[in-house]
């Protein structure tokens, strides 16, 4: 189980990780309020935590290690929980920390994704996925740290690409100097699919493994919990070369995704959760057993 004290910076960094894409790609990038952001970001100015964090990402996601971590989450032997269970105990994540509250405002997040969805017509399952999307976060819980939970998510086993944030962090990578993994294709064949390649590991794909367990959900829905933060990809347009026709009719499906998820303005929440509380609980009914394995 996770430390009081790694449990506060994981939750920190990661309020400042989603700040720093919401300024990087989301709807503050060019507004006038928030240019400083922007500059900061140009000038490498960016919060220190975020760059530590990446850095140590950067540095540690090896082709080994992801497998390890695949193997070890893919046992889905950490517990049996409900969707909404985790949703509330991801969100009751609050710390004080560096003279601020900071809270894993999973909750919040959710249900702004999901009602803007809801009320601009999306279908049920795209507001299905975007309730529980970042649900495998429940890994800061089981202990880990922020550079294997949150960031952007990268293929390891070929070359890191120079989209992602602070491509020079790659230089200490073992991966970097082996030659097995440093070329444009490493291990994989020119459009092999995704499926085929492995990611740097975080809640996306442990979020992805725990859904696709059930056997029956929708592909799409499966597709985006697993690659809603390949931002080099889907956002520079790097690594279209391993893409295959399967990845790019569901890319379509994350571009939407993302436009809820970075780009809106979110709205304050009803005051009363409890008013939306039947649709959520019949919506996962309808996609879910009681208690799932994770
Ligand atoms: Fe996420
Ligand atoms: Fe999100």
């Amino acid at each position: 189980m996770a430390d009081v004290d790694a449990l506060s910076s994981a939750v920190y960094d990661t309020k400042q990780w989603e700040d720093f894409l919401k300024t990087k790609y989301g709807p503050y990038k060019s507004s006038k309020e928030t240019k400083h952001f922007y500059e900061d970001i140009k000038g490498e100015k960016t919060h220190p935590s975020v760059i530590a964090f990446l850095k140590e990402n950067h540095e540690k996601q090896t082709y080994d290690y992801v497998r390890t971590m695949k193997e070890k989450y893919g046992k889905l032997n950490q517990g049996e929980f409900s969707i909404w269970g985790m949703l509330m105990r991801l969100d009751e994540i609050k710390v004080n920390n560096r003279g601020g509250d900071v809270q894993l405002q999973q909750k919040e997040h959710a249900f702004q994704m999901a009602e803007s969805m809801r009320r601009e017509g999306q279908p049920r399952w795209l507001v299905m996925t975007a309730l529980i999307h970042d649900l495998g976060k429940y890994l800061y819980l089981l202990g880990e740290k922020q550079w294997t939970v949150v960031g952007e998510i990268f293929p390891v086993g070929c070359r890191f690409s120079k989209e992602i944030a602070y491509p020079h962090f790659f230089d200490n990578n073992p991966d970097t100097k082996n030659e097995k993994y440093n070329t444009k294709f490493g291990i994989y064949e020119p459009h092999c699919g995704l499926d085929k390649v492995n990611f740097s590991f975080g809640h996306d794909e442990y979020m992805y493994m725990v859904c696709n367990n059930l056997g029956y959900l929708p592909k799409e829905m499966l597709y985006i919990l697993r690659y809603h933060s390949f931002y080099s990809c889907l956002l520079e347009g790097d690594y279209t070369y391993l893409l295959n026709d399967y990845d790019i009719e569901m890319m379509k499906w994350v571009k939407i995704f993302l436009q809820y998820d970075l780009f809106s303005f979110t709205e304050p929440l009803p005051v009363d959760l409890n008013d939306l509380k039947p649709y959520y609980v019949e919506l996962i009914s309808e996609y879910f057993p009681e208690k799932i394995r994770w």
